[in-house]
Parts: structure tokens; sequence; C-alpha cells
């Protein structure tokens, strides 16, 4: 049965029940075939989404903007330098007065608190382009590829060798919350969350699958479907890029850690990549990876979001 997600702001995968998270997907699925297809699917004609971003991006912007766009509505983009905000207005009264004038806002900051006010104060949905904590939107089309490959989600395991960062926090939450396996591999000094390996421990426990942290990639690596990776220096580390690649300097997905993976694992990374460090050109741009379809379906499953909860 349909779960009524009007309303709802998308914050954090651990909010969602898994229900609303198949839910998503089964939308996914529906707005995709529209659009391979040809058929138009203005099922948001008329209604504005506000993108606030206080960090770059290629893909966020583009698939959320084009997204609504598809779906018949319109996206106004605002830069780092483009609202109040930067001077001084609280989050309260923009989410005050967006309320007014918007349908959703799409945001990505710096802070996860800010998020979480905009949402309190505000009175329409507020879905998390990125912060420093989490990344939802691409922990959930990163499920929604997986099961476009494997046909099912359960009993897969999902390696993720690099930093305990936003995206070892949503892949921790979404995994869980799915019942997939999940093994974070990140040096000491770099793990991820201790409130959110407990959260994510709780999903797991539900579905009797694992969460494991742990400093050697070749256990984590073992047997899994998945191996992922992202940057070691996230937006807003850039000072910390040097000393990170000396800790991270034996954390890289190669040839040679990809073998104790399954044959046909899949390579994921929420791009943007650095080839020759986080990961070898050789596994990024190799069979097993996937790294453009989860590109591509960041607008797909956006979309699905945003017609279910705006
Ligand atoms: N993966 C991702 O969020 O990419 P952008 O930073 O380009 O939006
Ligand atoms: N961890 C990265 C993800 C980019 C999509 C960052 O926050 O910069």
């Amino acid at each position: 049965m349909a779960v009524n997600m009007k309303g709802k702001s998308l914050i954090s995968i651990h909010d969602l029940t898994e229900e609303e998270v198949w839910q998503i997907f089964d939308q996914t699925t529906a707005l995709k075939l529209k659009v391979l297809s040809g058929e138009p699917h203005p099922v948001l004609k008329g209604k504005t989404l506000g993108m606030i971003f206080s960090k770059p991006s290629t893909r966020t912007r583009i698939s959320f903007e084009v997204g609504i766009y598809q779906l018949g509505g319109i996206g106004m983009y605002f830069g780092p330098n483009d609202l109040q905000l930067n001077r001084g207005e609280t989050i309260s009264d923009t989410a005050k007065v967006l309320s007014r004038y918007l349908d959703g806002i799409m945001i990505r900051t710096f802070s996860h608190q800010d998020v979480i006010d905009l949402a309190r104060y505000g009175s329409i949905p507020v879905i998390n382009g990125l912060t420093d904590l989490l990344h939802p939107c691409q922990v959930l089309t990163d499920l929604y590829t997986i099961y476009e490959k494997r046909r099912k989600l359960k009993g897969l395991k999902l390696a993720y060798i690099g930093d305990g960062n936003n995206m070892a926090h949503s892949l921790l939450h979404g995994c869980a919350k799915v019942g997939m396996d999940v093994f974070i591999s990140s040096p000491s000094g770099y793990t991820p969350d201790a409130q959110i390996i407990k959260n994510a421990n709780k999903d797991a426990a539900y579905h009797g699958s694992k969460v494991v942290i742990t400093q050697d990639p070749v256990e984590a690596v073992k047997d899994a479907d998945i191996v992922y990776t992202d940057v070691w220096a996230s937006m807003g580390q850039e000072k910390e890029a040097q000393e990170r690649k000396v800790a991270f300097a034996k954390f890289q997905v190669n040839d040679e850690l990809v073998k104790h993976a399954k044959p046909d694992y899949l390579f994921m990374h929420c791009l943007p990549a650095h080839r020759g460090e986080e990961v070898s050109a050789e596994v990024i741009d190799g069979p097993n990876s996937v790294v453009f379809d989860e590109a591509e379906n960041r607008m797909h499953v956006q979309k699905a979001i945003m017609s279910l909860v705006m």
C-alpha cells in the first residue's frame, strides 16, 4: 500500500521507513520509464523548487534543476552569495519567508543543523542535497542503482573504503535500512560518527544484517558485491588535503584490493573522483565500474522524491 509522503522533508535516510525507501524506488522506475519512452510527466506542473548551494556541485545542481523541469516545475538556484543568509539573516526567518513563495527547498550546505532548522521553521518540504554529515539523495540513488543491476538488496555486501564522512554515514544508514551488510574501512582518526554506527546497528539487527568497522581494507572488500569509495578530502577540508593523502595512502581502491571482492563486484563512487588517490584509473574506468549509471540515476531518484513530497 502506498505511504503518503506529501509534505515530508528528506534530511536523513535514517528518518525514512523501509516502505518509504521502496516507494521512492518504485516511483523512480515509473518516472525513469517515462523519460525513456519520451512520455511527458508534468506531475509538479507550476511548482517551484528553491535550490540553495553553499558548496559547489555538478551532479546535484543539474540533476535537480533538469528533474524539476521535466516534472513541469521550475528550479531556482541560489549560490553562496545570493541570499541574505550570508549577511546574517537567520535560518528561521529565511525558512518562514521561503515557505511563502516556494513549494520545496533543496539545500547543500556545511552545517547539518541548518538543514534540520530550515525544515523545522519552514512549512514546505526540505531535501538535503549534502551536508558535512550526510548525503542521503546520493545513497538512495546508489541503492537504487544496485537494485537495478542485481534485482535485490537484502543480503548483499557493500564495502566502503576511505573517509568516515557524509558518504560513509549515509551508506551506513541506507544499507542497514534495507538489510545489506556494510563494511567501512577507514584509517584510525577518520572513522564514522559513533551515533550513526549505533543507529545503523539497530536497523541492521532488525534485518539480521551486519555493520562492521575495520581498519583492514582487505577484510572489508573480501567477497564484497559492491566496492565504494569517496574523496579523501571533502568540500571544506581542502586545507587538510596533504595530511589526508598520507593518512589514507593504504586505503586506495585499486586492482590489487578489488581482487578480494566477488568477480562481478560493482565499483561505485559518488563523484567527483581523484584518479590516483582514493581510486586507481583501472578500477574507476574498468568494466565493473557503474559510476555514470549512478550519476544518471541521481536525476531519476530525486524526481521520485520531489514528486512524492512536494
Ligand atoms: N555526487 C555529488 O553530489 O556530486 P556534486 O558534488 O557534483 O553535486
Ligand atoms: N564527501 C564529498 C562528497 C561529494 C559529493 C564531499 O562532501 O565533498
